[in-house]
């Protein structure tokens, strides 16, 4: 038997003949996925003659491999072949790796097979073909091609034309001006409606937005005419949040369904999936899907909806004990990876925030719910600690637009950051600002609590400079 160590040894000396030997068509199929698969970087003088009898291979993982192996040579054959049987391979993953390897032939003697294969019904194999046309970039013809695929119905094809196809702006100048927050943001409280407070925010000002929206009636500080007027509500709220976000920074929402219990025992009660109803609407605004992140709280901390089936036991009557909420993670749309937003940062800074020892590598966090005699409805400072630590970095702006006991504040600080908050009721905000104020006392931007008035009237004073 073929050992993986004589596929190297005979790999380095391009052994051909050792190759001819053992990749012969008649070699059954395990025999020949052991030498393919160990093939790894082709010697320059490895024959691909060997190669291409195989391709027509009933075995489809067979083919697979051939394929991979064809891309890593510059074989004219090898091309020829694979740009002719590309049309009527019938696996699709083999099309797909054949599609690859044509592109990865860097040849222009492929580009009317990559012209053709755009029209392709499968995605991959468009953006495949895309990737290899990318090569050819600097030619006209295939700039223009490519753009007549911007209305692709597919979004991951639009969205990679978008950003390949737009004039490249000059990275320097934007870095300058992107890192920092204005100072008079820093460490604010406003005492009012979000949506009000925020019309005197700049675009890009904050770097992460952390927050728990108002229940859809499920508590008393909050009333709204209907599940879609709350909807609304927020959408608003989240324009704005996207607006002041800078390019590519975090939005993480907390929310759960909600319960409106029933009338009376001729009604049933109606439960509101928050998290995916508002999914949607987020993206709509601009906002990128990262992550859904539950958190998971212990049992005994859950309402019990059992009574009833615990006695009963009859199906169609039960009904599970609510333990967890969504943390939905979104990042600000852009085309920029996150190694863009990373590099804005000095070395030291990226040093001092790294985060230290264990963590979180699941998307269960199980974390206990904390309680205030001040607020019904409490970030605990563990899950707000994460979310700070892994979305943010030393001296950035965090901002929570429904701030309550102002629990991001706080632990913004307790880490170095920065934040912004808004809370609309008057008991919650002097709350907030007493204890924000209470644990900053050698702050460089020392916790400021504005009225509407007074917050408007320092944007103004802060533009007129
Ligand atoms: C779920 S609580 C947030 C609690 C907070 N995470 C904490 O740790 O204390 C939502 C808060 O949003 C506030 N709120 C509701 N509507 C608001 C609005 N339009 N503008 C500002 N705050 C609002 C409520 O008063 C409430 O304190």
């Amino acid at each position: 038997m073929v050992s993986k160590s004589d596929i190297e040894t005979e790999n380095s000396a391009t052994h051909n003949d050792f190759f001819r030997e053992t990749l012969r068509p008649s070699t059954d199929a395990s025999a020949l996925l052991r030498v393919l698969d160990g093939l790894g970087r082709l010697p320059a003088d490895f024959d691909a003659a060997v190669l291409l009898p195989l391709i027509h291979h009933c075995n489809d993982k067979v083919r697979l491999s051939v394929a991979k192996n064809m891309g890593k040579t510059k074989d004219l054959r090898a091309l020829h072949l694979l740009c002719e049987l590309v049309f009527t391979e019938k696996n699709t993953l083999v099309r797909r790796e054949m599609v690859s390897a044509i592109g990865r032939a860097r040849n222009p003697e492929a580009l009317s097979t990559l012209y053709k294969l755009l029209e392709d019904e499968d995605a991959k194999v468009v953006l495949q073909a895309i990737r290899g046309l990318l090569c050819f970039k600097r030619d006209p013809a295939v700039i223009q091609c490519l753009s007549t695929l911007k209305e692709h119905p597919n979004e991951l094809i639009r969205s990679v034309l978008q950003k390949e196809l737009q004039p490249k702006r000059s990275e320097k100048g934007r870095e300058a001006t992107e890192v920092g927050s204005p100072d008079w943001l820093k460490n604010v409280l406003v005492n009012a409606d979000v949506f009000e407070a925020l019309k005197s925010v700049p675009d890009d000002s904050v770097h992460l937005t952390f927050t728990s929206p108002p229940y859809y009636n499920a508590r008393d500080y909050t009333i709204y005419k209907s599940y879609d007027d709350y909807l609304a509500f927020l959408v608003k709220v989240f324009a704005e949040v996207h607006r002041i976000t800078k390019e590519g920074r975090f939005f993480v929402l907390n929310t759960s369904p909600v319960l409106i219990p029933r009338m009376g025992r001729n009604h049933s009660s109606t439960r509101y999936l928050i998290p995916f109803d508002i999914h949607p609407l987020i993206t709509k605004i601009g906002f990128d899907f990262i992550d859904d992140i539950v958190w998971v709280k212990p049992e005994p901390s859950a309402k019990n909806r059992n009574g009833g089936f615990f006695q009963h036991r009859k199906p169609l009557g039960y009904k599970a004990n609510s333990v967890c909420e969504y943390v939905l993670v979104y990042r600000k749309k852009t085309d920029k990876l996150l190694d863009w937003n990373i590099r804005q940062y000095a070395e030291e800074t990226i040093e001092a925030s790294k985060v230290k020892g264990e963590y979180p590598k699941s998307n269960a966090w199980k974390i206990a719910p904390a309680s205030s005699a001040v607020h019904s409805a409490i970030f605990p400072k563990e899950l707000a600690s994460r979310v700070i630590e892994f979305y943010s970095y030393k001296g950035d702006l965090v901002f929570d637009p429904f701030a309550g006991s102002g629990t991001v504040g706080q632990t913004a600080l307790s880490l170095e950051r920065h934040y912004l908050l808004t809370e609309q009721d008057p008991q919650y905000a002097a709350h907030a600002h007493k204890t924000l104020h209470a644990g900053s006392l050698y702050c460089e931007h020392p916790p400021t609590m504005f009225s509407l008035e007074q917050f408007a009237e320092r944007a103004k004073s802060e533009r007129a400079l």
